[in-house]
């Protein structure tokens, strides 16, 4: 029963061991990889499969940021192309970029969203050698990832140096063309971003003819090669000339001469004046419509007295029409809808039969009856 408990002991002594601190150098002037190996950190996460060789492919994702601060120092960026892939810290470390630097690696498992801390320690040391002579290849059917990792740096330095003629060549910088205003290409098969490559050697550019690639996707495009010459180095800008510290006498202080007055005043019109006027006008205009043109109060006001009798006589009269053109439907029961359900006194409801109303005593508008009157027929 012991045995499986010495073997999780095994693989957390084996995880807290791959986990320890890695130290790089990187020498000022070189370019410089570090790899974030996928399958390494796969395995921190599940110690004990890793003993008996099944270790799940998760995706792990990795961030990246130097020791207390936010992000990466200037000269290193971060790159990985697939939660699936391995990430890359790279960059050229320059004269002012020398000291430790401490590289806070987070590793995220993106199916299990466990996480865990890493760290790595670069040290960026004085330079190795001095590259004078630079070259810069544009490598267009490739993409950073894929030139990063050393075996294919191997490959192209391999190319450049039978091309170069020199033996002594190093990476000063390799860069994806998205970083120097490339454009994202279509997402089809046969489609790079393209990367730029920096090479540079001790030795002038003895021979430099194009060479055949052993590596087809590594050929250079010839015609955005540029070669750089560092081996004069720059003069220094000429240090300032100092005064003796006191100002020279003689010549009297001339102040620049001011500007033109400048009259205000067309402009002052157009802005205030005018919209003022025209809102004027505009409520003036609308102040006479409303007061002075209303019809309909005109009409109102004009009904006199007669033209009201005569509405009131007129109305008398329809009313007296409606209920001889009622009383004429003779034989035709009143409709259900205009007579009462039942006695509102005693709750009685009326017989179907005796419905049959006398045609004069059809009420036209229910509503206008008494509400005591019994609706029944009187007869
Ligand atoms: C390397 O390339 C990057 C991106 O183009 C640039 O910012 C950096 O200055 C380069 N470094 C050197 C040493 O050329």
């Amino acid at each position: 029963m012991a045995a499986p408990h010495w073997t999780f002991l095994l693989a957390v002594c084996v995880a807290s061991f791959l986990t320890a601190e890695a130290s790089k150098n990187a020498p000022v002037g070189q370019f410089f990889v570090f790899e974030l190996q996928k399958e390494v950190y796969q395995a921190d996460f599940n110690p004990v499969s890793k003993i008996y060789g099944q270790v799940p492919n998760d995706p792990i994702v990795f961030k990246c940021n130097k020791q207390f601060s936010p992000d990466l120092p200037g000269w290193l960026r971060y790159t990985q192309r697939h939660p699936h892939d391995n990430g890359f810290l790279y960059g050229t470390p320059m004269e002012e970029d020398r000291g430790k630097h401490i590289i806070e690696i987070t590793v995220i498992n993106r199916r299990t969203y466990e996480t865990f801390e890493d760290s790595v320690i670069i040290n960026v040391v004085g330079r190795a050698k001095l590259m004078p002579f630079q070259a810069e290849f544009f490598i267009p059917r490739r993409e950073i990832e894929k030139v990063l990792p050393p075996s294919v740096q191997y490959d192209i330095l391999q190319d450049v140096q039978k091309m170069w003629g020199a033996d002594d060549l190093g990476f000063v910088n390799i860069t994806s063309a998205l970083d120097r205003g490339g454009r994202v290409p279509l997402p089809l098969p046969g489609y790079f971003e393209g990367v730029y490559v920096k090479l540079g050697s001790e030795a002038y550019f003895s021979k430099y003819c194009s060479g055949s690639c052993l590596v087809a996707s590594n050929c250079v495009e010839w015609c955005r090669t540029s070669l750089i010459d560092l081996s004069s180095p720059e003069p220094p800008p000429p240090a300032p000339t100092m005064g003796s510290g006191i100002l020279e006498t003689g010549g009297e202080f001339d102040p620049p001469e001011s500007p033109p007055p400048r009259d205000f005043f067309p402009d002052y019109v157009a802005t205030v004046i005018f919209p003022f006027v025209l809102a004027l006008i505009l409520f003036l205009l609308l102040a006479y419509i409303m007061c002075c043109r209303r019809e309909g109060l005109e009409k109102r006001d004009a009904m006199t007295p007669e033209l009201q009798l005569h509405h009131h006589h007129t109305i008398i009269e329809n009313t007296d029409e409606l209920r001889s053109m009622a009383g004429t439907r003779e034989g035709v029961p009143a409709p259900l809808s205009t007579l009462p359900m039942f006695n509102r006194r005693t709750g009685e409801r009326p017989l179907p039969l005796q419905r049959t109303y006398q045609p004069d005593n059809i009420p036209l508008i229910m509503a206008q009856q008494e509400p005591n009157v019994d609706t029944l027929p009187r007869k």
